[in-house]
């Protein structure tokens, strides 16, 4: 039987595409993707509005805001915000604007300040936004009253957990189903910790001539890593690790609201859990120890996830967590159709042993850092497929991996694509969601088995 959910056409102001994004016949079992969609202008600008504006996105992570006073400026989807902690102790998220006439109020990346002083009209505001303080006031005659003119507070601010969200949109759902079953996996990264993550101090920052669709494609993408990532497996391979476990089992999950994961034991050392040679004889102990602290205190079987697992998860639309060698959370922006600004932070343990990080933040450069062994591999083979496109005579990719049947390579199938785009093909077309893969119904329909 055939289904047109995903049947339906691009409208919107006077632009209209007419052309359809995805092409799912869910009985063949076929999925493509329109590579319009990754290269299109109008696209570009639609999805400021019809995904940016209305989701939930990372703003960052509460370490980041340790003191009060504590700021970082973000500029999400194409807004200035100030992410700070007031003297009172509270986040906020501020427009980055001066209430005057509009000068950004707060021009350093990083910082802690009790005040922020307009460098234009010299308009003060205090760490909690309100406007304390404006030169020659009485020139502004009895009506003019600071209380109304502190800095603008963001629509919705939520957090799970330390990671705060912010939305554009003050109409959007709770945070909390909004993340839905994705927290769960959340909480698998956060509870690696006895006191609490945090975020290391520095960010990598760099950008990437793609469309930021496919990094968020990339992220959670298996079926790559053993072609893309080759040298990378080769040194591995020299310092005499085992690969056998690099394929088979594990699992790709649809989270519902357009997030994914995949899961799989992992293939190399995990600083929480996997002693590997890169991390040097001394620090064996240290890690059998944090592992058997994991296992005590959360089970066996949910220990063995947490330490012995991997996970790569995305939560719609734009943050990606990779929990492998390594937790990394990254955040792509587009720049242009064709453009995009990639940020990612390390998060580790508060309480880390200080060989243990140092291990980990070599991890983190090792493999995905700008100049790591995987980083750059994606990085060119992302602008690849972006100059790829340009054959205009191939229309669209084909992304049925697994959609079908049952193998014992699920962590390579393409569900976490499927769910992301299905879900973007929703948010642009102001059409209803179904995640098809997340509900055990259709599985059991097509013989796959909950
Ligand atoms: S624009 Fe900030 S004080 Fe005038
Ligand atoms: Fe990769």
């Amino acid at each position: 039987m055939f289904r047109p959910t995903s049947q339906v056409f691009f409208h919107w102001g006077v632009s209209k595409l007419n052309e359809q994004m995805i092409f799912e016949d869910r009985d063949a079992g076929t999925f493509r993707v329109n590579r319009q969609a990754l290269v299109s202008e109008e696209i570009y600008k639609a999805e400021r509005q019809k995904v940016f504006d209305r989701c939930w996105l990372y703003i960052g992570h509460e370490s980041e805001l340790d003191k009060p006073g504590d700021y970082r400026r973000r500029v999400m989807a194409g807004r200035p915000l100030i992410f700070i902690r007031g003297n009172d102790g509270e986040c906020r998220t501020f427009y980055n604007t001066c209430t005057h006439r509009g000068a950004l109020i707060c021009r350093a990346d990083q910082g802690t300040a009790k005040v922020f002083q307009c460098f234009y009209h010299a308009w003060t505001f205090d760490n909690k936004g309100a406007l304390i303080g404006v030169p020659d006031e009485e020139g502004y005659g009895e009506s003019f009253s600071k209380d109304a003119l502190g800095l603008k507070p963001i629509e919705r601010m939520d957090s799970y957990r330390g990671f705060h969200f912010i939305s554009f949109n003050p109409e959007v759902e709770d945070l909390r189903s909004y993340l839905g079953e994705a927290a769960d996996y959340l909480d698998l990264v956060i509870d690696q910790s006895e006191e609490g993550m945090r975020v290391v101090p520095g960010t990598n920052y760099y950008s990437t001539k793609a469309n930021w669709k496919l990094l968020v494609e990339n992220v959670p993408d298996a079926y790559h890593a053993a072609s893309t990532h080759e040298t990378y497996w080769q040194y591995i391979s020299d310092l005499g690790v085992q690969m056998s476990g690099a394929i088979g089992g594990g699992s790709a999950r649809a989270l519902g609201n357009g997030h994914s994961v995949i899961e799989a034991p992992a293939p190399y050392g995990r600083p929480i859990a996997i002693w590997h040679p890169l991390f040097g004889e001394d620090l064996k102990p240290e890690i059998e120890r944090v592992r058997e602290r994991i296992w005590a205190n959360h089970g066996e079987d949910r220990g063995q996830r947490m330490t012995r697992n991997i996970r790569l998860l995305v939560i719609f639309p734009n943050l990606m967590i990779n929990d492998i060698m390594a937790v990394t959370i990254r955040q792509c922006w587009p720049t242009a159709a064709d453009g995009m600004d990639v940020l990612a932070w390390e998060l580790a343990p508060r309480e880390e042993d200080a060989r243990l990080l140092s291990a980990r933040l070599d991890s983190f450069l090792t493999f995905l850092g700008p100049g790591g062994f995987a980083t750059p591999d994606d990085v060119e083979a992302l602008e690849s497929c972006q100059s790829g496109f340009a054959a205009t005579g191939v229309g669209s990719s084909p992304m049925m991996r697994g959609l079908r049947m049952k193998t014992d390579r699920e962590f390579m199938d393409e569900v976490p694509l499927r769910t992301f785009w299905r879900r973007w093909n929703a948010s642009m077309n102001d059409i209803s969601y179904e995640d098809w893969e997340v509900s055990p119904r259709q599985r059991e329909l097509v013989g796959v088995g909950a």
